[in-house]
């Protein structure tokens, strides 16, 4: 980085949702052409912080200066004038229209008519993507395009809007690797280009790979800024939590009787396109890693053990017992749970509370037996609240409102709050901070040393390779490879497997 200068400094910013301070006197600054990684935990106030600079909140006091310049954020237009560009985690984009008219919305070039030309629409997203230097074709019709193309055409848009500033908040949290990897390179140039990239996440790795400069918050303050070839890991971490950490990546043996009843069987299971003969067993205690590319089928596999999506073919046991699970309702009432990956769309009752989304679930298991009292409901929430450590300044507060990794650990605690003997996790750490991704596999290992089974999907190979006692690969929907997990080298070798090259 060089004296470019400042692209954006916001100073000494307060918001308050309801009477609650959640940023408290906050600088934040970012130089022209740097990536600055914006790190802490859930409910720190990133994401807030940055709703600001988009002109999406309004602060309650404080400033911002663009290029040096003192500016007046206070709508979405006037954000995007003063050079502000976001790559939305909940994609604005609209599916039924191609990738140049999603462009060029609202703004798209007009012709005589005053109607958008869609030529003119392609060529110049062709000319965006050919400056970005990546291959997407304008005329695709987004819906049929994974998200990783959702993506690049976010920040086409961006670009196309003349932005010096992206914002981007856990860009890479649905991405394969290779598009990672990709995404990645593009932001290199991007910055070659003189913009600035405040890049929200909680993975470290990707934090040390890409940003200059880190800027952590703590409880809505800012903590500490500094370059990242200043400060170790270790002092980052701590930084976030606010306290040393015993980190849980390391892959420590557990017993479990394998010769035992199986809790969970699978044979030769179908279900859809995506899952073509799968055959497991889950033993009690066992904890069995899922891993594959992205489409592999591990997603659909879980949803079909859960009953959301029908079995087309093959048997399922339960301790034994043929089973036929044809709703999540049955698969509830057979012991099992799925934390899915969708929390939003699937796990929680946005509008509800946050009390009402925690005994959701458990009300579901009292209509045979008494029903929960007000008093019983208060204390069993409150109890799951502090046991997961959900930063909840109101339980009866709708759950929306909760940042995004404060949501992921309701959807946790709701459904061990059921107690499962087997539970099914997809992608249970995903946009939760570093602090609860370590007490989630720390969880994860107690519940199967108390004898539950648990199935975990994970595209974080360090993860599976943590917890994991056995891994299954699943390519195409069938698992290519069975394997107990002292008998895997390392990430490497995993990752080999999962891309199906076998030495
Ligand atoms: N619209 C809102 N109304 C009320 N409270 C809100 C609103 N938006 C955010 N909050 C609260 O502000 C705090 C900061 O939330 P924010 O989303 O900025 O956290 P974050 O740092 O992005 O966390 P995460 O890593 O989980 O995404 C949280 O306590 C959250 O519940
Ligand atoms: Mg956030």
């Amino acid at each position: 980085m060089d004296n470019a200068g400042t692209a954006v400094a916001m100073r000494a910013v307060h918001k308050a949702f309801d009477g609650v301070e959640v940023l408290r006197d906050v600088d934040f600054e970012v130089a022209r052409g740097e990536v600055h990684a914006l790190a802490g935990g859930n409910g720190a106030g990133k994401s807030t912080l940055m709703k600001i600079l988009q002109g999406v909140y309004s602060m309650d006091s404080g400033s911002i200066e663009i290029d040096g310049l003192p500016v007046r954020i206070g709508s979405i237009q006037e954000a995007r004038a003063a050079g502000i560009g976001m790559v939305f985690q909940e994609f604005s984009l609209v599916p039924s229209l191609t990738v140049a008219q999603n462009i060029f919305l609202a703004d798209e070039p007009r012709g005589r008519s005053g109607l958008i030309s869609d030529r003119e629409a392609v060529r110049r997203a062709r000319e965006l993507f050919a400056e970005m230097e990546v291959a997407v074709d304008p005329k695709a019709v987004v819906a049929d395009l994974g998200t990783a193309y959702w993506q690049l055409t976010e920040i086409a848009k961006a670009l196309s809007r003349n932005a010096r500033t992206l914002i981007m908040d856990e860009p890479t949290a649905s991405l394969a690797r290779h598009e990672t990897a990709a995404l990645f390179d593009l932001v290199g140039r991007l910055k070659k280009r003189g913009i600035s990239i405040i890049y929200i996440s909680h993975r470290m790795d990707e934090i040390y790979q890409i940003a200059d400069r880190i800027t952590i918050l703590r409880d809505g303050r800012h903590l500490l800024t500094e370059a990242l070839t200043d400060v170790t890991p270790e002092q980052i971490v701590e930084g976030i939590v606010g306290k040393k950490i015993e980190s849980q990546l390391t892959y420590r043996e557990r017993g479990h009787d394998p010769s035992g009843e199986p809790l969970l069987e699978a044979r030769h299971l179908r279900s859809g396109d995506r899952v073509n003969d799968v055959s497991f067993r889950l033993h009690p205690g066992e904890i069995i890693g899922l891993a594959g590319l992205m489409g592999s089928g591990r997603t659909e596999l879980a949803r079909a053990l859960f009953g959301i999506d029908k079995l087309t073919g093959g048997d399922l046991y339960v301790r034994g017992r043929k089973v036929s699970i044809g709703n999540p309702q049955q698969a509830v009432s057979h012991g099992l749970a799925l934390i899915p990956e969708d929390r939003r769309a699937q796990g929680l009752v946005l509008d509800h509370s946050v009390r009402d989304n925690l005994l959701l679930p458990l009300l579901d298991r009292t209509t045979k037996g008494p029903f929960l009292s007000a008093r019983a409901g208060r204390r069993v929430s409150s109890e799951l609240i502090s046991r997961f450590g959900v930063k909840a300044t109101h339980p009866q507060r709708p759950v929306r409102l909760l940042s995004g990794g404060n949501q992921q650990k309701v959807v946790l605690a709701k459904w061990l709050g059921t107690e499962p003997d087997v539970l099914i996790l997809d992608e249970p750490t995903a946009g939760v901070d570093i602090g609860t991704k370590s007490e989630i596999l720390e969880m994860i290992r107690s519940l199967a040393d108390a004898g539950k089974g648990i199935i975990l999907i994970s595209s974080e190979y360090p993860e599976l390779l943590a917890v994991s006692d056995r891994i299954l690969v699943l390519r195409d929907g069938t698992v290519t490879d069975d394997v107990p997990r002292r008998d895997i080298a390392d990430e490497e070798s995993l990752q080999l497997a999962v891309q199906g090259v076998h030495s």
